[in-house]
């Protein structure tokens, strides 16, 4: 399936695979109270996680607190008693799956009376979510927030003694939780959270209230856990932020720092990070990541719309010029970059010609990829209040015209690849066919070579023999 259009697919699910994974080394004393550790051994949890990465690396925190109460990991819902939905509240759909599977499960209560169901993430940060959880979703268990993560442990126990759904919301937090245990997914590529939070308030997004002011780690505490995970044989890690660039703002450092520190770790190959968003890109920051060479030649760096007015209207802080200038700026001093972005579109008050002028920009930009979006109005967010919305059927037509002029731009991409030789980290089985080994090039590009002993998370040279729009072929050279 296109994993890059994501607006035209069902909200991204992941199951949180069982895993052999270790443990991190050297976590600080435990955060699961004493007296909840190893208790429930013998019981099963299965996490569902909806939305980003900072969810995904959510969920390798709490199924790390789980597993140390004593919880085992299963991918079957009939098995568990205890599963938990790690949503994602940056649009519409997503949510309504949520709900629809909140449903879906339900039936299972009446299998295993002790199965305990919750939902945490970001949607119970919305006030409505709770509301509607409490009046329509009563079987609901446990509902939980971003702040409150690190709790998990004793609010699985209130559930487990409680008669009515245990709801702990909190409505923001300064804590930068640092060192919870983790079960990280298998593999050769790990998450870092760098920074909590956001504040730039783009009118249209929720994850500002749903995540908080911005707080960002400490470079020590980052350069711990990087070195821990390189010890531990991952070698693609990815920094996480909403907004990367702004990281360190609060503690008198910046993002170019953390970058160069962490490029200096004994052993580090493949560095990335997201999300970038264009506004305080500074020079110092492209400087940084042309010149610390495990950073990867790849930066995502969303520009929502190709209109000033509605750039404008969406609060993101800068116009196409600047953005044109930044990425111009950036090719000069990396070539090889490959650029991606995310694109709404039926903003309010969006016209043919702004909608138009997006066309245009992606035309000119020329990203490897984009990830396109209706524009979903979340209640609480600025951009909700707005009156002039756009025709349902019309943003689908825009949508659709999206896509097509960026798929052809993508696919010529990857075909000019054909024939080159290029460096591929071996992740594992493709999900579609086990025959084959998925990968990945240091610009992000998935590709798919035939399986071979001994090449699982390794890096190796292949020749592109093949490309459509989304991956490409290779063989391995010897
Ligand atoms: N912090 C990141 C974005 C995180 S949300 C950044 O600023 O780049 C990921 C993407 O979801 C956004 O880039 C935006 O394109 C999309 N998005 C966010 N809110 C949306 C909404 N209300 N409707 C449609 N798409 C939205
Ligand atoms: Fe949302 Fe804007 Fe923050 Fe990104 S930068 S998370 S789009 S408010
Ligand atoms: Fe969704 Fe929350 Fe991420 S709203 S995009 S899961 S920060």
């Amino acid at each position: 399936m296109n994993e890059r259009n994501r607006e035209s697919m069902a909200p991204e699910l992941q199951v949180h695979r069982p895993t052999i994974a270790k443990r991190e080394a050297n976590l600080l004393a435990s955060p699961v109270r004493e007296d909840l550790v190893g208790r429930f051994v013998g019981k099963r949890y299965l996490l569902r996680t909806y939305g980003c990465q900072m969810n995904e690396h959510d969920t390798e925190i709490m199924a790390g607190l789980l597993e140390q109460m004593g919880y085992q990991a299963t991918g079957q819902e009939e098995e568990a008693d205890l599963i938990l939905f790690n949503t994602c509240a940056v649009r519409e759909n997503a949510e309504n799956k949520v709900f629809g599977e909140i449903g879906r499960v339900r039936p299972l209560k009446a299998r295993n009376p002790e199965l305990l169901l919750g939902i945490c993430g970001c949607m119970p940060q919305e006030k409505a979510v709770q509301d509607k959880v409490q009046k329509t979703y009563p079987w609901v268990d446990l509902v939980f927030g971003t702040h409150n993560l690190h709790r998990l442990p004793e609010l699985v126990e209130s559930a487990i003694h409680s008669q009515e759904t245990v709801m702990e919301v909190w409505d923001h937090s300064d804590l930068v939780i640092d060192e919870l245990p983790k079960v990280r997914q298998e593999g050769v590529r790990a998450f870092v959270n760098i920074q909590y939070g956001c504040n730039k308030f783009c009118t249209y997004c929720i994850v500002p209230f749903t995540r908080g002011r911005e707080r960002s780690r400490t470079i020590e505490s980052i350069v711990k856990e990087v070195r821990e995970l390189i010890e531990n044989g991952y070698r693609d890690i990815t920094l996480l932020g909403q907004n990367v660039n702004d990281y360190g703002l609060d503690l008198d450092t910046s993002f170019a720092q953390l970058l160069r520190e962490v490029g200096k770790i004994d052993g580090v190959e493949r560095i990335r990070f997201t999300t970038s968003n264009p506004w305080n890109f500074t020079d110092d920051l492209i400087e940084a990541i042309a010149s610390t060479p495990s950073v990867c030649e790849h930066i995502h760096l969303p520009v929502q719309s190709g209109s000033n007015r509605i750039l404008k209207a969406m609060n993101r802080g800068y116009t196409t010029a600047y953005y044109q200038q930044l990425i111009a700026k950036i090719r000069h001093a990396i070539p090889s970059i490959a650029l991606t972005t995310d694109l709404i579109v039926g903003f309010p008050g969006e016209t043919q010609e702004d909608f138009e002028a997006t066309l245009d920009l992606v035309r000119e930009v020329q990203y490897d990829t984009a990830y396109t979006f209706i524009y979903s109005p979340r209640q609480g967010t600025p951009a909700a209040t707005m009156t002039d919305l756009v025709d349902p059927i019309i943003a689908k037509e825009r949508l659709q015209r999206l896509m097509d002029v960026q798929n052809v731009i993508s696919r010529d991409y990857n075909e000019k690849l054909i024939g080159s030789v290029v460096e591929v980290l071996v992740e594992g089985p493709s999900r579609t066919n086990p025959d084959v080994l998925q990968g990945r090039t240091r610009t992000n590009k998935l590709v798919h070579i035939k399986r071979e002993e001994g090449m699982m998370r390794s890096l190796v040279m292949a020749r592109i023999d093949a490309a459509n729009t989304w991956t490409l072929k290779g063989s391995v050279l010897r």
